[in-house]
């Protein structure tokens, strides 16, 4: 399966950051194509900046970009919201749902989650649903009982033919933090999603299980190659062009 390289902008930059990196991401992957034949990749810009992406990528197909999260409704009375069918609207591919940023501070639950996924795919786009367990509740032995939770609860009840979820599984304390989970633990997690998906997707070999979590140049190749990981959801080393490049150069 090809990899898929995502990176997550946050709530980072201004709008002429946002078109320098992008535009850097162009001219690089201009030079080295061969990057987008080992992976595809997909960047997630604050909503703001997602009209100056959309004007760079034109002509550029292959690179794709998405938002960080949507509304869990269609439209109305939800101020401050952006509807999924809005980023549909501004040709979004993918949407990250339930980061862990936004399940801690916004108080977001499985069934919100869910609830935005299934808006992201009645709209065409990819949802991309995160979990992943505190450090606490890995240090008492609880990390597959929660993902096991998060998973059942975040994934909406899927069509046949919506067999294009992507979970990102993202240990918190790992994230920003420089902590990277080992590869053993990623191993075993990775493997325990893919069966876990049994029975709540229509295809569970088909789906992408990125990791994410301080991956950056000097851990992305053990951690791209390791068994059912199909991908990296970056923060901090996607702001770099040359650094998000270079992950993406470690998963061919
Ligand atoms: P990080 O963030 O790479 O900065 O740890 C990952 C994420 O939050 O998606």
């Amino acid at each position: 399966m090809k990899k898929l390289i995502a990176g997550n902008w946050k709530m980072n930059g201004s709008m002429e950051n946002a078109r320098a990196l992008i535009a850097n991401i162009i001219n690089r992957l201009e030079t080295d194509e061969d990057v987008l034949k080992k992976c595809d990749i997909l960047v997630c810009p604050p909503f703001l900046h997602i009209p100056a992406v959309r004007h760079a990528i034109y002509g550029f197909p292959e690179l794709r970009f998405g938002a960080q999260d949507c509304s869990a409704y269609e439209n109305g009375a939800h101020t401050g919201d952006v509807s999924a069918s809005m980023l549909r609207d501004s040709s979004c591919s993918y949407v990250i749902v339930g980061h862990s940023e936004r399940r801690q501070y916004q108080g977001e639950s499985d069934a919100t989650v869910a609830q935005k996924a299934a808006q992201a795919l009645k709209n065409d786009m990819v949802p991309i649903i995160c979990v992943g367990e505190t450090e606490e509740e890995r240090e008492k032995g609880l990390a597959q009982e929660i993902v096991d939770a998060q998973l059942a609860g975040s994934i909406p009840a899927l069509e046949p033919f919506h067999d294009i979820v992507v979970i990102a599984y993202e240990p918190v304390w790992a994230i920003g933090t420089g902590k990277t989970a080992s590869v053993d633990d990623v191993a075993e997690m990775h493997g325990f999603i893919r069966e876990q998906l049994d029975g709540k997707v229509p295809a569970p070999e088909k789906v992408r299980i990125l990791y994410g979590g301080s991956m950056k140049p000097e851990n992305a190749g053990e951690l791209l190659s390791t068994e059912n990981v199909d991908g990296g959801l970056i923060g901090g080393a996607s702001l770099s062009a040359e650094s998000f490049l270079a992950i993406a150069r470690a998963a061919g």
